[in-house]
């Protein structure tokens, strides 16, 4: 293990190829298990901080086991000082080379006081912690902390006096607000924003139905059927082992990303992009999107409403912005940007969810059929 910073604060941190011990937070969640499995691949220690949920299971299902000197669970709490870490764990924690935060609570719709706990609070400690030892920290932001806006928004951007799509957009706007006062007080920072984290590039697999899934699910069942929203609203949809990759790199290159934001975007996908391709498939029905002002929930069918309500209405800000995310830095870094167009991606996401069952019983086999775009479908 090794922590040259420890020992004296002007020395460089360790380079890409020494093997180095990364405290990685919410390494249970679904980006954070897939960070675990590449910096343990690449041969160093990860200290898996993990909270409610002990196991790391990888987007692909596959689980990681703890080795000695490899994966390190830990157990801790990020809501209380020193993360709640029992004292061995602690003296453990503070002999990191790098910290990579990526725990937070991240479903919408939650009292307000649990993201202000955990996401806010949460990454004050784990700024503590750093600080103590001025370990360098990736801090996982989101991209949507530039809040309800149109337009570019750019990596070097914050706190521009916009207002949060939600509680959960505002604690991360806070969190990052936090981070970036660490770092001009000197910590080293680096901070990657991933937009709305999918399944993987190549397959379209989701280890979790959470985010955009639950509002695919009711939108493609007609349990919703009119929604707030502007036809050329964009989504940005970024795989997950981009998002891994990514913070991994941060990690690992730290020294080339120090001091940046990374955009971690993937496939912008308009909301007319997703009407078309819906439409492709016979087994779903596609919602009618009108504008925003010609909207009332109130007005839905009562069978509607609680779906509406429950699901739909949480993703409304998303269905309104025609924000698009500058990326200037992740690639000058290396993210490359998205190897296929959105409308494929999308299509790959919903092959996955309809072969899983998620989005209703899988549809019979038939020749595959020639698309506008001239690809093939199933
Ligand atoms: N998923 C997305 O679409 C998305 C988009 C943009 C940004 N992000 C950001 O990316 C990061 C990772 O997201 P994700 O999708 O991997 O989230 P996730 O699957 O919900 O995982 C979050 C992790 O945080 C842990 N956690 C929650 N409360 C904690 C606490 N009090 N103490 C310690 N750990 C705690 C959870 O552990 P338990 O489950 O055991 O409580 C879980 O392992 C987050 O910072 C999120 O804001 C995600």
């Amino acid at each position: 293990m090794s922590h040259p910073q420890m020992s004296d604060p002007q020395m460089s941190h360790p380079q890409l190829s020494d093997p180095m011990t990364v405290l990685l937070t919410g390494a249970g969640g679904f980006v954070g298990a897939e960070v675990a499995a590449r910096l343990t691949a690449a041969g160093h220690t990860v200290l898996a901080l993990v909270h409610r949920n002990g196991d790391l299971v990888r987007n692909n299902g596959r689980r990681l086991t703890a080795g000695p000197d490899t994966l390190i669970r830990i157990t801790g709490d990020i809501t209380r000082p020193g993360l709640g870490l029992s004292d061995d764990d602690r003296r453990l924690a503070i002999t990191a080379d790098r910290v990579v935060h990526c725990a937070a609570v991240t479903d919408f719709g939650l009292p307000k006081d649990r993201y202000e706990r955990v996401n806010v609070e949460g990454t004050r400690h784990v700024l503590a912690l750093a600080s103590a030892g001025r370990t360098p920290l990736v801090h996982v932001s989101t991209a949507y902390v530039c809040g309800e806006r149109d337009g570019i928004a750019r990596e070097d951007e914050l706190d521009l006096g916009q207002r949060s799509g939600n509680d959960y957009e505002k604690s991360k706007l806070a969190a990052e607000t936090l981070v970036r006062k660490a770092a001009a007080d000197g910590l080293p920072v680096t901070v990657v924003r991933p937009s709305i984290v999918t399944g993987a590039t190549r397959t379209g697999r989701v280890r979790d139905l959470k985010t955009i899934y639950p509002v695919l699910r009711v939108l493609t069942r007609g349990l919703v059927r009119t929604v707030p929203g502007h036809h050329d609203a964009v989504l940005d949809l970024v795989p997950v082992d981009r998002v891994a990759d990514l913070v991994t790199a941060a990690v690992t290159r730290f020294q080339d990303a120090e001091g940046r934001t990374l955009h971690a975007v993937g496939h912008e996908l308009t909301l007319r992009d997703m009407s078309d391709v819906l439409a492709e498939y016979p087994s779903f029905h596609v919602p009618r999107f009108v504008p925003p002002s010609a909207f009332s929930a109130e007005a839905l069918p009562g069978r509607e409403r609680p779906y509406y309500d429950r699901v739909v209405s949480l993703y409304d800000p998303y269905f309104r912005r025609r924000v698009r995310f500058d990326a200037t830095h992740a690639e000058a870094f290396g993210h490359r940007p998205a190897p296929s167009g959105a409308r494929s991606y999308l299509r790959r996401l919903l092959d996955h969810c309809l072969a899983t069952g998620y989005l209703g019983p899988p549809p019979r086999r038939r020749p595959a059929a020639a698309r506008p775009d001239g690809s093939t479908h199933r």
